[in-house]
């Protein structure tokens, strides 16, 4: 497709600065500044820094945008911003920085959800989305399952963790296996020469008594615990840990309990896509077993490429320039950056 609205989408929510420009479902540029190295002897995103480096970032990020997507910022037809959820500091530099453009430029704003966002991404690799289909967002600050009937007006919420999200038990996993911030890809990695069943560990919320109150509901915080325990009971007994196994291992309990639950959730409703986003979907045996099981289950799966699955501002765009095809409302200028942005609100 190469007609559609041309709209520029910034992205702040967390350590990535991010600005992408879309023509409709076609992808022109999606510039990211990262700050995750200036995280990572924190071992987590310090909110303060990453606002910091938001606003160093922000102004060399648009002028790159425009330049790789080779437009002027007057042909943009509108602006459109996460305004959450996320960090407060680290959204409120986008959100301002997309205000002043918006009225500089004359051009409508649109202040939008980050995990429709994450949704709406898909459209630029796959084209349209299903109409329903059920979305798996996973990622360092939520995980979710979603009945999306259109990403412009609202998703239905099915499930969600009720601790830790998938995303952060990764991180919290490679930090007791001494591997670097943020985790997952890192996990990933040593996984691929590990032995997924070494050890047995624990899926959580999968017991036929958990399933009547939380059959889409996820948990890893027992799973990580249970890491935990045997890491130190390995050292306690003397014995090296063979970090690929812990890895694959542990990799394994998570993707097996995304991929069940997600299919459990289409399959109760009668979806036959299941679409995947948030940066764990970058994760290669999630992207795998995904396949795999909802190809048994006679489900199709869109999960976007790694590098649109994990923040950026070419999701933004995305959305904004579906908001804009399906004439929905735009935000006003004085639209708040929201940390708790409900997952039902599409557009601030
Ligand atoms: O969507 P995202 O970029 O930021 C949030 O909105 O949180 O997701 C970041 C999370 C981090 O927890 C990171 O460890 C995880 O996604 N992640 C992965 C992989 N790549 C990124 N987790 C597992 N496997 C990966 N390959
Ligand atoms: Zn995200």
């Amino acid at each position: 497709m190469t007609d559609g609205p041309l709209v520029l989408g910034i992205e702040t929510s967390c350590d990535e600065t991010g600005v992408g420009i879309v023509r409709g479902h076609t992808l022109l540029a999606d510039a990211v500044a990262s700050s995750v190295e200036e995280h990572a002897r924190f071992g987590g995103v310090v909110p303060e820094v990453a606002s910091r480096a938001h606003l160093e970032a922000m102004v060399p990020t648009i002028e790159r945008a425009a330049e790789t997507a080779g437009v002027s910022l007057h042909d943009i037809d509108a602006v459109a911003v996460t305004a959450g959820p996320g960090l407060a500091g680290a959204l409120l530099v986008g959100v301002a920085s997309a205000k002043a453009l918006a009225l500089g430029l004359g051009k409508p704003i649109y202040g939008v959800n980050h995990l429709a966002a994450h949704v709406a991404v898909d459209q630029l690799e796959h084209g349209p989305l299903p109409e329903p289909c059920l979305a798996m967002l996973v990622s360092g600050g939520h995980s979710s399952l979603l009945e999306v009937a259109d990403v412009t007006v609202g998703v239905e919420p099915m499930g969600a963790t009720i601790d830790d999200a998938a995303g952060e038990a990764f991180d919290k996993v490679a930090r007791l296996l001494g591997l670097p911030f943020p985790g997952g890809p890192h996990i990933d990695n040593a996984a691929r020469s590990g032995n997924s069943v070494a050890i047995d560990f624990p899926r959580g919320l999968t017991r036929r008594s958990d399933l009547e109150r939380h059959r889409f509901d996820f948990s890893f915080s027992g799973l990580k615990t249970a890491v935990a325990r045997w890491v130190e009971a390995q050292q306690r007994a003397g014995v090296a840990i063979d970090v690929a196994d812990v890895a694959a291992s542990f990799q394994e309990a998570v993707c097996d309990v995304l991929t069940r639950k997600a299919i459990d959730a289409a399959q109760s409703r009668g979806i036959e896509d299941i679409l995947i986003g948030g940066g764990v979907a970058a994760n290669s045996r999630l992207r795998a077993m995904a396949v795999e099981r909802a190809t048994d289950a006679g489900i199709r799966v869109r999960i976007p490429r790694p590098g649109l699955c994990t923040d950026n501002g070419a999701m933004v765009a995305a959305l904004g320039a579906e908001l804009v095809a399906r004439g929905r409302t735009p935000s006003l200028l004085d639209l708040p950056a929201d940390s708790s942005m409900p997952i039902t609100t599409v557009v601030a």
